[in-house]
């Protein structure tokens, strides 16, 4: 059946460039509320997101408690201590220790995101030989959540200096729902189209010829 193409023009794919170009990952957040309706509208996007099967194995937890908030960000904040220790005296210690990792106290919204690996939906098409596809499943949901966000002036940032399993438990999800991402959501402090660590001298983004091969 053919529903008929959308009409994709050059501006189009002109903005969408500059989207992909401009998204960065969000560590500094303004102190601004995000409407519901907003967060109604990326996460119902992000759930178009391709699935193997048609799984749609993504289970979005919305954290609601400050007190859950504030475990997660002490917990943070240690795990972050322990990864500084893989620096210590280390040229880039330093600048480790200045790096904003997290914005868990300060976003306003968090969203956990994870993986529900005995979800039934898509009757365990395509995942015999490469079970791991549910959850990168998981993380085409998050990619398309995180453009949807920020094509509405919306940042994140997605925080992986921690344990999975305590911030599982934390969380108190099932036990087959695994963490696949912990993400801070909120207008950014400032915009930029060069990512943090690039501007701070740790990491700048690669030629792509690097990344292309052939056989
Ligand atoms: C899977 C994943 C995990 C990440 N985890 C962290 C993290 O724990 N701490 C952090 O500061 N940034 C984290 N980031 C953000 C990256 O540092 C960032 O995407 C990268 O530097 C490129 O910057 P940009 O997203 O602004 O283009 C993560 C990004 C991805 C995709």
């Amino acid at each position: 059946m053919n529903e008929g193409q959308p009409l994709f023009d050059a501006d189009f794919e002109q903005r969408f460039e500059t989207l992909l170009r401009w998204r960065r990952d969000v560590r500094h957040f303004a102190p601004r509320p995000i409407a519901e309706q907003d967060m109604a509208h990326i996460l119902a996007q992000a759930a178009l997101s391709p699935s193997v099967g048609n799984s749609q194995p993504w289970r979005f937890v919305r954290l609601r408690s400050p007190g859950i908030r504030e475990a997660l960000a002490r917990h943070v904040d240690e795990q972050n201590a322990r990864a500084a220790q893989r620096y210590a005296g280390q040229e880039r210690e330093g600048e480790y220790l200045t790096l904003k990792l997290h914005g868990i106290a300060e976003a306003p919204e968090i969203l956990a995101v994870f993986c529900d690996e005995q979800t039934p939906t898509g009757h365990g098409l395509g995942i015999a030989t490469m079970p791991e596809m549910l959850r990168y499943s998981c993380v085409t949901a998050i990619h398309t959540l995180w453009l949807a966000a920020r094509i509405r002036g919306i940042g994140i940032g997605w925080v992986s200096i921690l344990d999975p399993e305590a911030v599982t438990a934390m969380l108190d999800v099932p036990a087959h729902w695994s963490l696949i991402a912990l993400l801070c959501i909120g207008y950014p402090d400032a915009d930029s189209y060069t990512p943090e660590l690039e501007r701070r001298g740790w990491q700048a983004r690669e030629p792509l010829a690097e990344r292309l091969f052939e056989r």
